[in-house]
């Protein structure tokens, strides 16, 4: 029975439903990336670079005995080893040599690859204290990201997590980015199936299977939904309008009686602030 859903998933939707060994790997990986993204978000303050977040990034990954995923990656190749999406960049931002200062949002973004397995998740950090604005945005984010995660479970559809994220998004007055989407992770960095964030009635409605790892990342806009790539640097994904726009992102197991976030750290880890939806509830 799983050998023939397994093959299924692979033929039809190619879709890698994970064998004990690799979700056991994909944990890992996982928790590893969080307790990186953890310590680099410790260090957010007026003052710090994204650059230099960036080179604490690398020294971390090494520590971990990590690889990040993001950094020689794609067309033309990522230039870091994670993203850093400062106010209106939606994702993909480069980090560079402007320090942060009071009132930014900043997401930062880690993909850590461990023993060839990989974990993926980000968050959106306020530098000090921001607008109500950037509070509303932030929050929209995270209820939708919280609420998609509600919905995981065997027998449920992908559609149901656009779904779940376009009401929070619109009962905020914010936009969801239909440009960039989640995805199946775990054995590569980027699988199937791409999981839209907007309310979407596809033709084929794929159903969530034990063994499904992907990540829901809700990119969510104060203004409107449409992003803007850099002309220059071909990945830095900008608001058209210049409005504020938050992330956050984790990856997510669905097991036979519902569902894992895999991207979690333990609540001795997590220094003050951290949000609930990103420390381990057993370990509290
Ligand atoms: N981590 C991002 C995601 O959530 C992807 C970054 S691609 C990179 O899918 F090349 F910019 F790193
Ligand atoms: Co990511
Ligand atoms: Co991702």
């Amino acid at each position: 029975m799983i050998e023939t859903l397994h093959s299924l998933y692979k033929k039809k939707h190619n879709i890698l439903l994970k064998t004990q060994k690799q979700i056991e790997g994909i944990r890992h990986a996982s928790r590893v990336a969080a307790k990186i993204l953890n310590l680099l978000c410790k260090e957010v303050r007026p003052g710090i670079t994204t650059k230099e977040l960036d080179l604490l990034s690398r020294e971390l990954h090494k520590q971990f005995l990590a690889i990040p995923a993001p950094l020689g990656y794609g067309h033309p190749p990522f230039p870091a080893s994670i993203c850093t999406s400062i106010n209106d960049v939606i994702c993909h931002g480069i980090p560079d040599n402007r320090p942060l200062q009071e009132g930014d949002i900043v997401n930062i973004d880690v993909t850590s690859i461990v023993n060839g397995y990989y974990g993926d998740l980000s968050r959106t950090v306020v530098v000090k204290q921001a607008s109500s604005d950037a509070y509303r945005v932030i929050e929209a984010s995270y209820n939708s990201l919280k609420a998609a995660i509600s919905v995981c479970r065997p027998g449920a559809k992908l559609s149901q997590i656009g779904g779940a994220i376009q009401q929070v998004a619109d009962s905020l007055g914010c936009s969801v980015v239909h440009q960039f989407v989640g995805h199946g992770i775990g054995c590569q960095f980027h699988e199937e199936p791409a999981i839209f964030h907007y309310a979407n009635k596809p033709k084929v409605d794929i159903l969530m299977q034990p063994g499904m790892t992907f990540t829901i990342e809700p990119m969510i806009n104060l203004g409107l939904c449409d992003a803007v790539v850099d002309k220059k640097d071909h990945w830095t994904a900008r608001t058209i309008d210049g409005s504020l726009s938050a992330q956050f992102e984790h990856t997510i197991l669905i097991t036979p009686t519902g569902h894992e976030i895999l991207t979690l750290i333990d609540a001795k880890e997590a220094y003050d602030g951290v949000p609930d939806l990103f420390i381990d509830p057993k370990s509290r």
